[in-house]
């Protein structure tokens, strides 16, 4: 079972050929509203996958609110633990041009916790396999999960998104931590390679199509990724952590696990939006296969 604590977000994406330049108005491509949030995003890949999947998080009282929670329990996820807070939920405004996506979010509900809500979910977090964390809830939020997590021996994934400087206790915490290439250069002020290997089997850096790169404590792992034409780039990142979160429940070691990772994100950029090209498990084991 798969608890993924953090954010819930109505995307609402704008298509163009280009960003605008500073005062400029554009007439652009599409635009829709999409389900996402990086955490719910890591809820839909996992339970897609075919693992148990709760989601801990909250959505407001607007229109918004309501359709982020249909869109969860359409898809399997047990929705128990979403509450709903006074106001607007979180919305990320996204502009999609060449492919790939550039987001301003807005946190909304994601950031109403009070006082210590989080303890009432100890018992949860205990039950679970693996616990996924992300940085669009309030960071002492996440620290006190990762915290719980530790103290209860559940295994943790942080995905370090948006990034942010990582108190200490975070870094210690989390068994597993998967920023991209520029949130690793943001946050622990080194390239992938070098930064690795100061976190064994614990850092793993994505680089899209490239794959991911991560040291095994002797030397560097490196795990080719799936590369197929990228139309939409959004939500890549976060069908690679749902993914690696039902491999690590599932036991796999983590060369295999990171391997899965990758075929699921490969899925993922090649669909408008963060989840509406995520893929169920038959999928990611073809293309495995593919390659074999
Ligand atoms: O990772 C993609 C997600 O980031 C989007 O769904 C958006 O909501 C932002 O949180
Ligand atoms: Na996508």
């Amino acid at each position: 079972m798969i608890t993924v604590v953090g954010s819930i977000n109505m995307d609402l994406v704008v298509s163009t050929d280009r960003v605008p330049k500073r005062g400029e108005t554009l007439i652009g491509k599409n635009f829709q509203t999409n389900p996402g949030g990086k955490g719910a995003n890591q809820a839909v890949a996992a339970a897609r996958l075919g693992n148990t999947t709760n989601m801990v998080g909250h959505v407001g009282t607007d229109e918004f609110g309501t359709s982020l929670l249909d869109n969860l329990k359409e898809e399997n996820i047990e929705t128990t633990y979403v509450k709903r807070k006074e106001g607007p939920s979180g919305i990320a405004n996204i502009t999609v041009a060449d492919g790939d996506n550039s987001i301003i979010m807005i946190p909304g509900a994601n950031f109403h916790w009070d006082g210590n809500e989080w303890e009432q979910y100890e018992d949860l977090i205990a039950q679970s396999d693996v616990l996924v964390l992300q940085l669009e809830i309030p960071l002492e939020v996440v620290e006190a999960f990762a915290e719980m997590a530790n103290k209860v021996g559940t295994t943790t994934i942080l995905n370090p998104a948006p990034a942010q400087p990582l108190p200490t206790s975070l870094t210690r915490n989390a068994d597993f931590i998967t920023p991209n290439e520029t949130e690793c250069k943001e946050i622990f002020g080194m390239g992938a390679g070098e930064a690795v290997s100061q976190f064994p089997n614990k850092l793993i850096v994505t680089e899209g199509e490239k794959g991911a790169v991560y040291h095994d404590g002797t030397s560097l792992v490196r795990i080719p990724g799936f590369p197929v034409k990228a139309l939409d780039t959004t939500g890549a990142g976060d069908t690679f952590n749902g993914a690696l979160a039902v491999a690590i429940a599932e036991g796999q070691d983590l060369n295999k696990a990171v391997s899965f990772a990758n075929a699921a994100a490969s899925f993922s950029v090649q669909h408008p939006g963060a989840q509406s090209g995520m893929p169920d498990r038959k999928a990611v084991l073809e293309r495995l296969d593919d390659v074999k």
